[in-house]
Order: C-alpha cells, then structure tokens, then sequence
C-alpha cells in the first residue's frame, strides 16, 4: 500500500479533492502546506515575505520527509512542492501521484475568492496565472497520472482519479479494498499484512497452477507466510458440490481455522466455489480474491456472490460472503486465450452501455487496441461494476441493470449446450435486446447497430445461430430461474450509458 499525492496548480482543488478521496479510500488526509506551515510556525506568505522562496523550498522537502514517512495516506501537495529533484524523487519512490490540470479560466475563478493566501499568485491575477502555467507546463506535463477537473463535480473528478489509480474502498456489504495493479501480485504478501490476514491457503485449477502459482507463493513467502496450495480441475464443469466439499475437507487437513485466509487464485469459477467453501468454512473464514481472466476481473470477483451449480441449473446454492481484498492484475491476462479474452469483452462493453460511454468508445477500437491497454479496460470496466454494487449491494433496483443481454444470453447459452462462451452468448443478448428496444421506442435509433459495431470489432458474435430453435429459447427465457413465468424483468439499453429496467410479458416480441 502506497500514499496517494495530488498534484497541480494552485486552484485545482487539491485539498477538496483529497479529502473525499481519503474518504473513499477510508484512508488518511494530509495536507502539505499544513505540515509545512507547523513545521515553519508561520503562513506560507509569512514565510514568503521574511524568509523567501529558497526557504519555503526547504521547508517544503522537510515537509514532504516528514509525510512519507507517516501512515499511509491521501496528500494534497502544494503547487510546487515538486520542482526539486530530490522532492519528487521522495515521493514517486512511496506512492502514486496524480496531476490535476484545469484550464486556466476555471484557475481564475476559484483562486479569485482568496488570491492573499497564494502570494507566488499576488498583484493581477490573471497575467500572473499565465505566467506560473507556462513556466510550470513542462514539469506538469511530465506526470504521467493526469485528471483534468474542468466542468466536472468534485464526485465526477474523484471517481476519475480513482479509476486512474485502480484504487476503492467498498463498504455497502463488508469493508474490502478493489486494486488494479499491474504485477500487482508481487506485492500480495505485503496487501496481507495491513489488513490482518493471516495463513494463507491458495486454491487455484491445474490450468493457472503451472503458469502463475509459483508467483503467488513466492510473493506470500516473501512476506513472511508458508503458503499451502490446494488444486481443482479447470472448468465449469467441476463448479459443484464435490469440489465444495474437497475444498472444506483439504481446509481441515491444512489445520485452517477461522482465523485463516483462503486466496482464490483464477477465474470466476474458482472464486464463486472458493468463496462460498469460505462463507460455510467453520461458519465463515476470510477470503482474498485475486482474479485471473478479465470476466472475473471485471465482473465475478466483485460484489461477494460465491456459489456453485448443480445438475438442475448454474448458480443455484449460493452465499453473498464478500471477501476481504480484490487484487487484479493485469499482467495475467496475457496467458488467457484469445476467446476467453474476447468472451470477457462482452461484459466490459456491458458495463459502457450501462453508465461508460468512455469504456465503450475505448472497445469500439477493436480486439488489438484492447490487448495492448488491458489495465485501462480492465480499471475502468471494474470501477462501472463498483459504482452499482456499491449503491445497491444486494440487488433491489439498479443492479439488475448488470444483467442487460443477460436474459436473452442465458438461453442462448444453454440451447447452445455451451459450445458458445458466456461472454459470446451475451454478446448476441445484448443485440438482441437493444434490436427490442429499439423496436418498442425505447432505445435512440441505430443503437443496436452501434453495439453491433463495436461486438464484431472484438470478434464477437452478434446474431442468434440459426441452428438454435427459437422455442427452446423461449422456454429456457422463462424457466431461467431468476424469471417469474409470466413476466421478465429486462435490462434494455435506451442509449450508451444509460439503460432502463422493464417488465416484459410477451417474450416472442423480444425474438422477433
Ligand atoms: N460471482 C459473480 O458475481 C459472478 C459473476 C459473473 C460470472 N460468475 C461465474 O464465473 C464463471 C465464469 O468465469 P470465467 O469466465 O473466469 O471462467 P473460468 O473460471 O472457468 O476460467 C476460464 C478458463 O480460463 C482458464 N484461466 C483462468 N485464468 C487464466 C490465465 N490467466 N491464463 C490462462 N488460463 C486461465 C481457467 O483455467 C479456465 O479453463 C461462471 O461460473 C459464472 O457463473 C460469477
């Protein structure tokens, strides 16, 4: 875990900003300007004025030692405090820094209200202003996180700020931390250790096991932990009750007791059996999820469903038990196969129609652009999914808007007997339900071709296979087991980033 510095001129709301973000983060706020001005005994134009800028540099280096070395936490940084070398290399090398930029317009109006705290701002302020940006451009520039603030609300700029750093604090069912960091799995050992967790056992399937299980031992040994690992067959065919109880029974046989940590270690298959063995395991022991495909990146890992199916239907015995830490890294995405990729893309386009118009034009530049900028996708796909779980946890209004393309997925799916992947079965839902919406007036015209569009660019099907019966769609549309008989609740999109949530009755309409 690493401080998090807000950087930037003067005025782009460093302090404001930082405060909700630690508050997000459930982290702690300083601000450096306070340190240094307690450190000095005086204002910042006190020090100005008797002791000159040379000397407010030097306060602000033993300002900025002074913080790295406190707890970690969110700092808003003076507009300067990173001219000198040896400043920003103290604090690139303990945490992450984000370049807020506004344009200089939206600088003027806010610093016009108390111009006689920033005396480097004195005398007119606009000409000044300009003179401090242009001399300040190039050091700015040269920050690689940037957020820029302009026509934005605090919450939109923090919400952008957290999306840029891979960075969340749930707190709506249980407290947990969400990080996207690529080869983030290096630093797991150490994620453990703050947040109490103690010996560790990572279950994982024999497709991850010999391609990435070393790493998440090693990592674990390195702080300090003797790992045990425990080993299921791939696939979801093996998501069942036996591989429940093989996990409780290897549990007891490792001496795991509640005070454990249980990692899952792959897809969503092993995180929903992996979890929910946690959430029965001695009525309940704490789990990390570390996922390993970008379906269980964006979606399965987050917002603490665990289960497993039975020979009657997917997902029928489950738990919400949310774990304690979500680690997603990016890094491991490069072994999955270009169809599980591709079958995980659905959901990531699902979720820019659903409130990420941004997301959805980024997966609209194809399958190459995607594989070569997973870690943006993958934190801003994941931030989508965040935002709904956080507001409605166990899904009693909006969440259900996550199963947009779902209802007509599923069966597709099913009548398919799996030859299509979940994402390629949802892919084909989501254009069959805007093609719906679009004919009963509710979505904006060409919506569907749009999000055709964008699904074939990531090589996904986009249309029903003819070999598929529409009737045996039908039925499996209304036994699903989520679905009242008569009635289907929908999620329909109405535009990119908006959808609304509607009783169907007469599903045949929805295939015509
Ligand atoms: N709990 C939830 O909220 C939730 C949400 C969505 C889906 N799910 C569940 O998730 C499951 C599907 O998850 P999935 O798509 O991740 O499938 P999966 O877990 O079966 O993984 C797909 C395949 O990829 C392999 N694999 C995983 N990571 C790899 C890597 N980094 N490199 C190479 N191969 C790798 C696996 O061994 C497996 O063979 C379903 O059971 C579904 O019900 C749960």
């Amino acid at each position: 875990m690493t401080h998090i510095f807000l950087y930037g001129p003067s005025g782009a709301g460093k302090s404001t900003v930082g405060e909700i973000l630690a508050r997000n983060l459930n982290l702690p706020f300083t601000d450096s300007d306070h340190i240094l001005e307690n450190i000095a005994g005086m204002s910042i134009p006190q020090i100005m004025e008797e002791r000159g800028e040379a000397k407010l540099r030097e306060l602000e280096s033993t300002a900025l030692r002074q913080i790295v070395n406190a707890k970690v936490g969110v700092v808003a940084l003076g507009g300067g405090a990173l001219l000198r070398d040896e400043n920003r290399a103290l604090v690139e090398n303990s945490g992450k820094v984000v370049l807020l930029l506004a344009e200089l317009p939206s600088l003027v109006e806010r610093l016009q209200k108390d111009a006689h705290k920033r005396p480097l701002l004195a005398g007119d302020l606009e000409l000044r202003l300009t003179r401090y940006l242009e001399k300040r451009a190039e050091h700015y520039a040269s920050f690689p996180l940037k957020v820029q603030v302009d026509g934005k609300s605090i919450d939109q700029i923090v919400h952008q700020i957290q999306i840029v750093l891979g960075r969340h604090h749930l707190s709506a069912m249980g407290e947990y931390d969400v990080i996207v960091q690529e080869n983030g799995l290096q630093c797991l050992g150490e994620m453990l250790q703050p947040r109490g967790l103690q010996n560790p056992v990572v279950v994982t399937d024999n497709v991850i096991a010999p391609l990435h299980l070393e790493k998440v031992l090693s990592s674990l040994q390195s702080s300090g932990f003797q790992p045990k690992s425990i080993v299921l067959p791939a696939g979801e065919g093996y998501k069942n009750l036996e591989s429940v109880a093989r996990l409780w029974k290897s549990f007891l046989e490792n001496g795991l007791d509640r005070k454990s940590t249980v990692i899952a270690f792959g897809g969503g298959v092993i995180g929903d059996l992996t979890g929910f063995a946690a959430a029965t395991y001695m009525r309940g022991t704490d789990w990390v999820a570390v996922p390993t495909t970008l379906l269980s990146m964006v979606d399965a890992s987050l917002g603490g469903k665990t289960g497993f199916d039975l020979p009657e239907g997917k997902n029928l015995i489950g738990a919400f038990h949310p774990p304690k830490l979500v680690l997603a890294d990016p890094s491991l995405l490069l072994t999955l196969s270009e169809r599980e990729l591709r079958s995980g893309m659905a959901e990531v386009v699902k979720h820019g129609i659903i409130s990420d118009p941004e997301l959805f034009v980024l997966c609209s530049r194809g399958l190459d652009w995607v594989k070569a900028n997973l870690e943006e996708i993958v934190r801003r796909a994941m931030a989508v999914k965040i935002k709904i779980i956080e507001e409605d946890p166990y899904e009693r209004g909006f969440r259900a808007a996550l199963n947009l393309g779902h209802t007509v997925g599923h069966a597709v799916e099913l009548v398919s007997g799996f030859e299509l992947t979940h994402g390629e079965a949802i892919a084909i839902g989501m254009v069959v339900e805007a093609k719906y919406a679009g004919r009963i007036g509710l979505a904006q015209k060409g919506l569907s071709e749009t999000i055709a569009q964008t699904l074939q660019k990531l090589r996904l099907p986009v249309q029903i296979p003819t070999t598929l019966p529409r009737e045996e769609i039908l039925r499996a549309m209304r036994v699903d087991k989520k679905k009242d008989s008569k009635v289907i609740r929908f999620a329909l999109p109405m535009e990119i980033g908006k959808v609304e949530l509607l009783e169907v009755s007469d599903l045949e309409s929805v295939l015509e």
